[in-house]
């Protein structure tokens, strides 16, 4: 159909329906994560929503364009016209976008910074999570607040050495090494995630963490959770067969149970 109006109409109807549909998943939260638990986690929160409103803006304008343009630019049964481009156009919108995505990355790096590049509050607890295939272990040191010295070649998971602890080192003695990450509520953790196998992931939804473990690396990271609870540590990195099962739990307690763990773990 030569120089028809239906068929572009259309394709405008067409956009409009999809960009309705998507926009109203977003609006009524359909795919909403569970509420954070840290006050950076709420900052990050913000940030997203902030992001959202102006790649959406964006995206809808550029939607609505595109059907615009299909419409008007539709066959009209005469032959086509070569365009050079509009230059100023160009520059007009790069330094829009420019603008746009260096804005929101300078307002997002402090909250982003604030739990990897700042060091942790003073009294933090802290805890190494190693990670390998398939398991989150987490230790703690003990009394003495010193982790003990690791030695790679006693790694020995069979008999119950899965960190390589040196049995020769006094501040190792009273070390925890723990399967899940029990932590006490409203108190800042100091958490150093390393890897002995491949490249895993430590992500907690509720903390709007997510930080990958990286062999010969030791990542500090830090957070300062304000709802007890159980909440799911997933690894978020293709690490092998069993990727999908590896998963651990972080556990918020209360003041009183954090001592019980301890010295439940102390016992053991
Ligand atoms: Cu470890 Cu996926």
């Amino acid at each position: 159909m030569r120089g028809s109006a239906a068929t572009a109409l259309l394709i405008f109807i067409a956009l409009i329906f999809f960009v309705g549909i998507t926009v109203y998943l977003f609006a009524i939260h359909y795919f909403a994560p569970p509420p954070p638990i840290t006050s950076v986690g709420v900052r990050i929160d913000h940030q997203y929503d902030l992001t959202l409103y102006v790649t959406g803006i964006a995206f809808i304008l550029a939607q609505l364009g595109l059907g615009w343009a299909v419409f008007h630019y539709r066959d009209r049964g005469k032959p086509a016209r070569f365009t050079r481009g509009n230059t100023a156009l160009e520059i007009a919108w790069t330094v829009i976008t420019a603008t746009v995505f260096l804005g929101l990355g300078g307002l997002a790096a402090r909250s982003w910074a604030e739990t990897r590049l700042t060091n942790a509050k003073p009294g933090a607890i802290r805890v190494e999570v190693t990670e390998e295939q398939f398991t989150y272990y987490f230790r703690y040191p003990g009394r003495d607040g010193k982790f003990g010295r690791l030695d790679p070649s006693l790694v020995s998971a069979p008999t119950g050495n899965p960190l390589g602890l040196d049995p020769n080192d006094p501040a190792g003695r009273d070390d925890i090494v723990a399967s899940t990450l029990t932590v006490p509520v409203n108190h800042p953790v100091e958490l150093t995630i390393r890897s002995q196998d491949v490249i895993h992931n430590f992500f907690v939804r509720e903390l709007r963490l997510q930080q990958d473990a990286v062999p010969g690396m030791t990542v500090p990271l830090h957070f300062t959770p304000d709802r007890i609870g159980r909440y799911y540590i997933v690894c978020t990195q293709l690490c092998g067969m069993d990727h999908n099962q590896m998963h651990s739990f972080l556990d918020v307690v209360s003041e009183a149970d954090y001592q019980k763990f301890l010295r439940r773990a102390e016992a053991q």
